[in-house]
């Protein structure tokens, strides 16, 4: 929406609408016009205007009636409505403003003033269609349709997450590096009913337990050197929302204790307080330790461990579920393909083979890293084979990754096999190929490196 509007104008004396409309066109915006309260309410839904100039004083329904009832009927849109008052008496402005109204002006207005007022409005209306849009977009980023995956494991967890969405209990995300423990605490919080809150993200593994404290509970101006001021914790951030405690298993002991604290009763106090306050914030907890391990050896609190784990969730490793490979590595080729403005490339089998049996370490995100250097890499319009691939992959089937005295006498023993095969076959690699029981690739690397 540019800053022209389209605005619609009641009043229901047609020369006070032709006014308002002579002064709204000149500033560039198209004016539409209903001259009794029913006729307005029918406008706004067929019209859809940007910003509504309501006048007060209207035979039949006047109004304040309009206005109610197009507050009640928006839900999800916003207009904005000024009401347009003969009245200067406050409880007349405070009787419009309770009813809904965003905005007055009284009679007689100079029409600067109302040219102000129209002008902050629609800079209202604006933002607050661009908070919609973009909670739109950051729910779809956010959505199942966007967690990839149809091995068992997968298919476990879709089937229990729609009810942990719903309910507000603890989870505890259990998962190697990479494996996606963020990625679903942000689809249980964006798909589910605390989504117009916040999502609050802190990683307690990479803060001091001090400032890790403050930063979870706040604290009081003057609690210690540098709180200069009181400041709100992520506790009460989240309030309405969800706190999503990375690497929980890093906390130390005294701070294990407040958090048991919190999740049991839900109070907290700031750092520096006395008084405790209280916290609605759902809590999704992540690790990537063995907990339980840790429980038995006296690094986290058994009590801790089984308030957190009422609703324990396992992201498998990648290697664990290989049939998922091929499905992420497509994935991750159209996202990054859009990213770059290229159509979504494609992968050879033997691609598609050496990428599924990698041990990936770093799980899926290794694997997006790795789909996100070959887009870079990749020709236009070329297929993502070996050859792109980085070394640690594509480098499990070549000879160059072994080692030692018995590595170069093979290796010799290699290249003397191709060469008097080459000489017999007189370069046709294909005959060859099949002589040496290998794959063209496989040959082509083999020559390359020998230098044939
Ligand atoms: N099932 C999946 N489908 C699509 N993308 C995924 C999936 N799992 C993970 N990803 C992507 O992989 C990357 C890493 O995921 P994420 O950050 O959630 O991992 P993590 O478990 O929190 O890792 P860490 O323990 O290192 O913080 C992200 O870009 C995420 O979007
Ligand atoms: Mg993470």
């Amino acid at each position: 929406m540019s800053d022209k509007a389209k605005i619609l104008v009641v009043d229901d004396r047609p020369s006070n609408v032709k006014a308002l409309r002579v002064r709204l066109e000149s500033e560039g915006h198209q004016v539409i016009e209903a001259l009794s309260g029913p006729e307005a309410l029918d406008m706004v839904a067929q019209e859809k205007p940007d910003l509504v100039l309501l006048d007060v004083m209207m035979p039949g329904m006047d109004g304040y009636e309009v206005c109610r009832r197009l507050k009640v009927r928006q839900g999800v849109d916003f207009v904005p409505v000024i009401l347009v008052t003969a009245r200067t008496e406050t409880e007349a402005i405070v009787q419009g403003l309770e009813l809904g109204a965003d905005e007055y002006v009284t009679k007689p207005f100079e029409s600067l003033e109302l040219m102000a007022r129209v002008k902050s409005m629609l800079r209202i209306r604006r933002l607050y269609r661009e908070n919609t849009h973009l909670r739109q977009e950051v729910a779809g980023r956010h959505s199942f349709a966007q967690v990839i995956g149809q091995s068992a494991a997968m298919r476990q967890l879709y089937e229990v997450l729609p009810k942990v969405i719903e309910s507000r209990v603890t989870v505890l995300l259990i998962g190697e590096t990479g494996t996606g423990k963020e990625k679903i605490a942000r689809c249980i919080h964006y798909q589910g009913p605390r989504q117009e809150g916040r999502f609050v993200a802190v990683n307690c593994g990479a803060l001091p337990e001090g400032l890790l404290e403050s930063e979870l509970f706040g604290h009081k101006k003057g609690a210690f050197t540098g709180a200069t001021e009181d400041k709100e914790g992520l506790f009460e951030a989240a309030d309405e929302g969800t706190l999503f405690l990375d690497e929980i298993g890093e906390t130390s002991p005294a701070l294990q204790v407040k958090l048991l604290r919190v999740l049991q009763e839900g109070e907290f106090t700031r750092v520096g307080e006395t008084q405790p306050r209280r916290t609605h914030a759902r809590v999704v907890a992540a690790t990537n330790r063995d907990l339980e391990a840790d429980v038995k050896e006296g690094r986290f609190r058994e009590d801790l461990y089984y308030r957190l784990s009422v609703f324990p969730i396992h992201l498998p490793p990648l290697r664990a579920r290989r049939e998922d490979i091929p499905f992420l590595a497509a994935h991750f080729a159209e996202k990054h393909a859009v990213a770059l403005g290229l159509p979504a490339p494609g992968f050879t089998p033997e691609a598609l083979e050496a990428l599924s049996q990698y041990q990936w370490p770093g799980n899926v995100r290794e694997l997006e890293n790795e789909i996100e250097r070959a887009l870079v890499l990749l020709p236009a319009g070329g297929i993502i084979g070996m050859e792109i691939l980085s070394g640690k992959i594509s480098g499990q089937v070549s000879p160059v990754k072994r080692t030692g005295a018995l590595r170069d006498r093979m290796a010799a023993v290699e290249r003397e096999a191709i060469r008097e095969s080459l000489a017999k076959h007189k370069g046709n690699k294909s005959r060859m190929a099949e002589e040496l029981g290998l794959s063209r690739w496989t040959l082509s690397q083999k020559m390359k490196e020998y230098g044939l």
